[in-house]
């Protein structure tokens, strides 16, 4: 080979080196902009506060208090919309304007920076929501002398809808999570974790604040229709058994099983839910079971509490797919909760 074939073969081959080092280069480089336009996240989320259930006017100042918290003290990765289910209260733009104009006075005297308050205005959604009485239940139910008659049947509304309706609302069935929190809920200090971020790092379903029991007189019949409807599921049965799901004494006498006797709840005050674990075949057709005889909320007032508890408990597998959420510091109507050590998620 002469000197010049050989020098025109290197340069070939060097040239096709560059040309491969710099396609490589550019092909890892395509991913570069990532670095500036944020990747869409791997999941859906939103936060939910249901603040008014039937029409008529309702004092905002607690919600006012709530949300700038909740922006504040959370270091929100992605900032997921804010859904405010309301029965008409804001369905005018000058409603939601005062409504608006007033939440950035909060934030201002809570002293959220302007960047925070810009967020937290922007990420309000209002979204009209109504609740209807079921079939079977009249308009003036109240003279039939329910378990508990406060606030009917707003109150009992309430229950049914986060119990069951809400995981078919067209804003809510379609997400992967949504974090429900009441306008007296506070996150009353810095949090070291977001926690959509930290239910999806580690495959969980539920995470809840605390758990505590929920009356007998409120939740009479609960024990029995849950025991019923495991021996009628064996796949339900087995997945108590295997989370250790306690049941009062005398399971299996004719009468009176579990009267009087308070059934665990999860405080739903706090309540961060993945969706579509409450939208499977064998869930919805226990959410059926349980709508299928509305006394069970609208006169005996089951709460969402026991019932959200019951369902985790039936169909989750409650090691793997439950978490206490004791990292975010919060407290519910003034009272603040335990906490604990908070490890931030690494990225
Ligand atoms: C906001 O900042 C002012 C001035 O530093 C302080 O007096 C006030 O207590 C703060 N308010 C809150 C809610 O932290
Ligand atoms: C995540 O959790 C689901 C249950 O929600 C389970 O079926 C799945 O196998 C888990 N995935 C991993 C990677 O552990």
């Amino acid at each position: 080979m002469s000197f010049s074939k050989r020098y025109t073969a290197i340069s070939i081959v060097a040239a096709a080196a560059l040309v491969l080092y710099l396609a490589q280069w550019a092909g890892y480089n395509s991913l570069a902009p990532q670095r500036y336009l944020a990747p869409a996240p791997p999941y859906t989320a939103a936060i939910i506060y249901l603040v008014s259930v039937l029409p008529g006017p309702r004092s905002p100042d607690e919600l006012l208090n709530s949300l700038p918290l909740m922006q504040a003290n959370i270091p929100w990765r992605h900032q997921w919309p804010v859904l405010l289910l309301h029965a008409g209260a804001y369905d005018t733009p000058e409603s939601q304007r005062d409504f608006l104009t007033r939440l950035r006075e909060s934030a201002e005297s809570q002293n959220l920076t302007l960047d925070a308050t810009a967020k937290l205005l922007d990420r309000i959604e209002f979204v009209p929501t109504h609740h209807e009485l079921p079939d079977g239940i009249p308009a003036d139910g109240v003279a039939d002398h329910p378990v508990w008659d406060g606030e009917w049947p707003a109150y009992h509304h309430m229950c049914a809808f986060f119990s069951y309706k809400i995981f078919e609302h067209p804003r809510i069935k379609d997400l992967t999570y949504y974090l429900r929190l009441d306008d007296d809920s506070t996150v009353r200090a810095p949090a070291c974790l977001d926690p959509f971020e930290y239910v999806h790092a580690h495959n969980l379903s539920y995470a809840y604040r605390r758990q505590s029991p929920d009356m007998g007189w409120v939740t009479d019949g609960m024990w029995p229709f849950v025991s019923n409807y495991a021996k009628r599921h064996p796949a339900v049965e087995s997945r108590l058994r295997s989370n250790s799901w306690e049941w009062p004494a005398q399971r299996h006498w004719p009468n009176h099983f579990g009267e009087g006797q308070n059934f665990p709840s999860y405080e739903t005050n706090f309540d961060l839910v993945k969706v579509p674990r409450f939208r499977t075949p064998e869930m919805t057709a226990f959410l059926e079971e349980l709508a299928s005889e509305p006394r069970r909320f609208y006169w005996h007032r089951w709460g969402d509490a026991p019932v959200r508890l019951a369902e985790v408990f039936m169909f989750l597998d409650v090691e793997k797919e439950v978490h206490q959420m004791c990292e975010v510091p919060y407290a519910h109507k003034g009272n603040p909760f335990d906490d604990c050590e908070c490890v931030p998620l690494l990225d």
